[in-house]
This record gives C-alpha cells, structure tokens and sequence, in this order.
C-alpha cells in the first residue's frame, strides 16, 4: 500500500471515522471548468450524526459523491483534496488516491451509501433477497445459506414483515416505504463504520419518515456506525443529528452543535433556512404552508459575486465589507464556524428553530 494512500493514525484524531479536507469538484463543460464544490473540509467521528443541509445545488450530493469515488470519471470531472476514512484495520487511508478495485471493496463493506430513490440502487430484475445477499457476499466470508438468513434478519430489523417470504420480491413489488427500509439493510448489511444517507426520507409520507429516522437512530446506538444525513428538513435534523453543516453555492458557510446552530445562527443564509423550514410541531399537525422563503436564487457558478456568495440575498449586505473577497470561514464560539464577515455585529436573528 502507498503512503500516500495510508498514514499513520497520526493523520485523524482517534475518535474520527471521516475526514474531509479540502474537497474540490469541479465539472467540465466544454472548454469551461464549473466548480461544484470548493475547499469544503468536515470531519465525523464514532457514532455521531452529521447533517447536511443547503438549498438545491449547494453541493450537498457531489459532496457525499466525492467522498465514496462515485462521482463521473476524470474526463468529465476534477476531484481534488483528501477523504480520509478510518478502516476495520484501524488505520487511516486516503479514499481519493486509492485505486478502484479497492474502493469498490469499501463501498457498501467499511463506507455505506443510501439515496433518496430506492429504485436507482436496487436492480430491477433481481430479487431483493439475491441484491442483499450479493451484498453480504462480497464482504463476508460466510456461506450462501448463511447469508440468506441474515438478509432475512436484516429485513426484519428494519422492521419488514415476513421477512423471509419478502427476500423474494423484486423491487417494483415493495412500496416506497418498503423499498426505502430494504436499502437500509443492504447498506447495514457489512455493519459500515460509515453511513452516507441522501435525503433517504424525502420521497416518503411524514409517518414513513418518522419511522425510518427512529431506525436510523436505532442502528446507530446499537453501534458506533458514523453518519452523513443529507436533508431538506431542520425538523429532521433536530431529530437525528449531533451537528449541522450548512453549505451554500458550494461552500461550506456554517457549522455547529445542532442546538447551537438552531438557538444561535451567526450567519443570515442560517437564520434564513431556519425561518423557511416547518416547525417540528408543524410538520406533526400537517400545518406546514405558508413560510417565508429565501428571496432571490443561488449565484451562477459560472458568474458567481466579486466577494460572499450570498451578498444579492443578504440583508445585512455592506458592499465595503461584503464584496472584497470571498470570506474565509472562522471559529465564532466552540465548535461553532462561520462564513461571514459581520457575524460579530449581527445579533443571531432567529432564535426560533424548528425545534420550537
Ligand atoms: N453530473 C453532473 N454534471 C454536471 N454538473 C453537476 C453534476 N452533478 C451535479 N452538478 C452540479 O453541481 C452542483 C451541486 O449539485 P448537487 O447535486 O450536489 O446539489 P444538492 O445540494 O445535492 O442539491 P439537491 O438538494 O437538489 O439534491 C449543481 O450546480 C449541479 O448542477
Ligand atoms: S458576508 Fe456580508 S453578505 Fe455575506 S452573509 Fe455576511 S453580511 Fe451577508
Ligand atoms: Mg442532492
């Protein structure tokens, strides 16, 4: 193994399963280069629950994408910094200088990914039971017929009725709820020290959601499994996560302990997303329209704004301090990052989260 794909521990703090340093995508388009992401660096450790949150097109997927390898290859687009990931073994490797074959054996063993739609995981003309199967397989050293009594296990873990008989559905006979739980055990099924969930509930009904979120948590305390929990929702994120990161335009623009980040938001794109978002208690009594949105779009990564990304939609904008350079982001209380030039003179403007 090359050192520059494997360190020494010394390269992670000993609690941490996920480190991202300086991640940059960036996509070809003709004779132009589109940043997607950009020095966006995060770490997770044992048993926490980071969240992903940002409107659409901030960077949240090609950022989980980049870290698993699974983004379009090199004629298409560039990939630049470090994803460090703590192995079975203990040991520390670099996943963006490791070679596929052996990338492909971390992906759904050590690191596990779902998505939001079941369907594109799942091949159609297979059988759930023969894709899980598959899956255990090619981790494990066990038997066929061992490994069909686990994938039965883990249906019935993530609480699917006869499990047994359902091993022999194929994916278009489940429900999206079903589907959704199936995903789940397939990527449980090698016990991953990491877990990448897209917007795994987005597609489903709130009681669906409810359901899954509390299995997620489930799993995760009888482990010390690390998750990446990409979402739309703060009332979601109130419920399964540890912390909170928020992105914007591609850029990572706040951080922090998830109470602190609802209860104190520095940066106006937080306090923003927090006024738009429903309410727990809304989401639970259907009363979820009506909320104010965020003015304005997202920049063009082609024609982006001379300094902060979010200046056109900001009311605290001030061209002399705002427009000079993008703003490096910067520690404004413990644990607690923030992109933005005037953090220390905008009182927190919300102080009414979503979990409220
Ligand atoms: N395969 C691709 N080719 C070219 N551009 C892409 C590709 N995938 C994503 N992008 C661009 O990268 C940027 C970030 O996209 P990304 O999918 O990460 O957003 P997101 O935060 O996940 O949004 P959403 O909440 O809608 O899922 C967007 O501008 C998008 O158009
Ligand atoms: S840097 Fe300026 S424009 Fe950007 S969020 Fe802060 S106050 Fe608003
Ligand atoms: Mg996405």
């Amino acid at each position: 193994m090359s050192a520059l794909m494997e360190h020494s521990n010394s390269v992670m703090h000993a609690d941490e399963v996920l480190s991202v340093r300086n991640l940059r995508v960036s996509f070809r388009r003709q004779h132009t280069s589109v940043p997607a992401v950009q020095d966006v660096s995060f770490s997770v450790a044992r048993g926490e629950t980071l969240a992903l949150v940002g409107e659409s097109g901030s960077g949240k997927s090609v950022t989980s994408l980049g870290i698993l390898g699974l983004l379009p290859d090199a004629r298409r687009c560039e990939v630049q910094g470090e994803v460090w990931l703590r192995r079975r073994n203990g040991r520390a490797a670099n996943l963006l200088a490791m070679p596929e074959r052996e990338l492909r054996g971390v992906r759904g063993g050590e690191a596990a990914m779902i998505f939001q739609e079941p369907m594109t995981s799942f091949n159609p003309v297979k059988t759930i039971g023969a894709q899980i199967v598959e899956a255990i397989l090619c981790h494990n050293n066990i038997g066929r017929r061992a490994a069909r009594t686990r994938a039965a296990e883990l249906l019935s873990l993530v609480g699917i009725a006869d499990p047994v008989r359902r091993l022999n559905d194929y994916p278009h006979q489940m429900s999206g709820g079903m589907r959704q739980r199936a995903m789940i055990a397939m990527a449980i099924s090698c016990e991953p020290l990491l877990l990448i969930a897209d917007e795994p509930t987005t597609a489903l009904d709130v009681t669906v959601q409810a359901q899954i979120i509390e299995l997620l948590r489930r799993i995760q305390e009888q482990s010390t499994m690390a998750m990446v929990f990409i979402t739309h929702n703060l009332g979601v994120v109130g419920e399964i996560a540890d912390r909170v990161m928020v992105m914007y335009s591609g850029r990572v623009t706040e951080e922090a302990p998830t109470a602190t980040l609802f209860g104190n938001p520095r940066m106006p794109y937080t306090s923003g997303l927090l006024k738009s978002m429903p309410s727990l208690a809304a989401v639970g009594s259907g009363g979820m329209s009506a909320l104010p949105a965020i003015a304005g779009n997202v920049p063009d990564p082609l024609s982006p704004p001379p300094g902060c990304a979010f200046a056109p939609r900001c009311e605290f904008h001030q061209a002399s301090r705002c427009d000079l350079a993008i703003p490096a982001i910067e520690s404004c209380g413990t644990a607690h990052k923030v992109r933005c030039v005037r953090w220390r003179e905008i009182e927190a403007p919300s102080r009414q989260g979503p979990m409220s």
